[in-house]
């Protein structure tokens, strides 16, 4: 697994390994202090975009979760993102593939729907249409990887929705996170846009349960195929998870810090074709997610101090503040 010390990745290696596989993590390690509640990790950075043949040997599948990570990320400069997010991931399926690795798992994401009108719900042969480098990177880099499949080698695109829920490796740059430890935190549940965009959520052991049933599946089930992973009635307005997170924290209220007004990347998606080819549903709701991740950011003792800790390019910056990234994030 790549990518697997991040938020998804540090969940997801004990959930496999639950589950009776014998994972091998590897990450550039660029959040190593930013475990929740507190903690470091051990420091043995590893890049894919200098991975070598040997890198893959004597593996069933490669679980691709190496990224950077989000739509600020991409902004911060969008060749350093098509180099990482989709060069990285190409350089990495091939030698996968020479080294007679069958499956390659990638973690794509519903944000390559980008500018949707919100009306329809999109299934995986809706048009792509990425508004962000970083999305762009998800459209690209599928479709290089299908150039790779063949009877050998089955790649798979996991489009997942936004992901939510506890990891030793918090996220505070996505939605339901961030709600949730700004109302415990302050008592405010703010909002940064005007709420009204279309954003499907996702728990983060789902996404790991979801990996599971592609590796688990038959070749032809999954050979270079789409899905949306995250459940249809999770399909809400960044407005309605407000509510439920208001809900959640009594004596909370929903604030709007008018930073940004409209977010058009506002999409809707249909996630039957997992359920029904793969056989997979998620077990969690947003409600019962927001329900856990208030409960356990009262238990960390979650506070504002800590806040861009756990944004990823608020830590980015730090480290190269620090000298101790390069610009072109390496370890100096
Ligand atoms: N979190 C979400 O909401 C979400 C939604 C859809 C898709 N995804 C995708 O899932 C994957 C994991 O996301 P996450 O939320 O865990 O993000 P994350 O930022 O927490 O984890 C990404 C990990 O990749 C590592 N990494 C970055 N560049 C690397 C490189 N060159 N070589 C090796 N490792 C490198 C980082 O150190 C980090 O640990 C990403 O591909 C992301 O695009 C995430």
């Amino acid at each position: 697994m790549t990518g697997a010390r991040g938020y998804i990745g540090s969940v997801m290696t004990r959930f496999l390994a639950d589950e009776g596989y014998d994972v091998t993590g590897v990450d550039l390690d660029l959040y190593h202090r930013c475990r929740f509640p507190s903690g470091e990790l051990e420091f043995s950075p590893w890049d894919a975009r200098e991975a070598t043949p040997e890198d893959f040997e004597g593996y069933d599948a490669v679980v691709h979760l190496a990224a950077l990570s989000n739509d600020p990320l991409g902004d911060l400069d969008p060749s350093l993102t098509y180099r990482i997010n989709h060069d990285a991931t190409i350089h990495c399926a091939r030698l996968a593939k020479a080294a007679g690795v069958k499956r390659f798992v990638f973690a794509s994401s519903c944000s390559l729907y980008g500018a949707a009108s919100g009306q329809e719900l999109l299934d995986e042969t809706a048009p792509m249409s990425p508004v962000t480098p970083y999305a762009e990177t998800k459209v690209t880099g599928e479709k290089a990887l299908s150039e790779l499949a063949d009877d050998d080698f089955s790649p798979t695109y996991l489009r997942n929705a936004t992901v939510y829920g506890p990891s030793p490796a918090l996220r505070l740059d996505i939605v339901v996170n961030d709600l949730c430890a700004t109302a415990v935190a302050t008592g405010e549940v703010l909002l940064r846009s005007d709420g009204q965009a279309w954003r499907p959520q996702v728990h983060v052991t789902d996404v790991a349960r979801a990996v599971v049933a592609v590796l688990q599946a038959d070749r032809e089930v999954v050979h270079d195929e789409a899905f949306n992973i995250g459940r249809s009635d999770d399909n809400l307005k960044v407005l309605e998870i407000a509510e439920l997170v208001a809900d959640a924290v009594p004596g909370s209220r929903i604030t709007f810090s008018g930073e940004s007004g409209n977010d058009p990347r506002s999409y809707r998606v249909d996630f039957s074709k997992a359920a029904s080819v793969l056989g997979f549903k998620p077990r969690w709701t947003v409600a019962e997610g927001i329900g856990e991740l208030v409960a356990w950011f009262r238990d960390g003792g979650i506070s504002t101090d800590d806040f861009t800790r756990y944004r990823r390019l608020a830590e980015i910056k730090r480290l190269m503040a620090e000298g101790r990234l390069s610009e072109d994030l390496r370890w100096v």
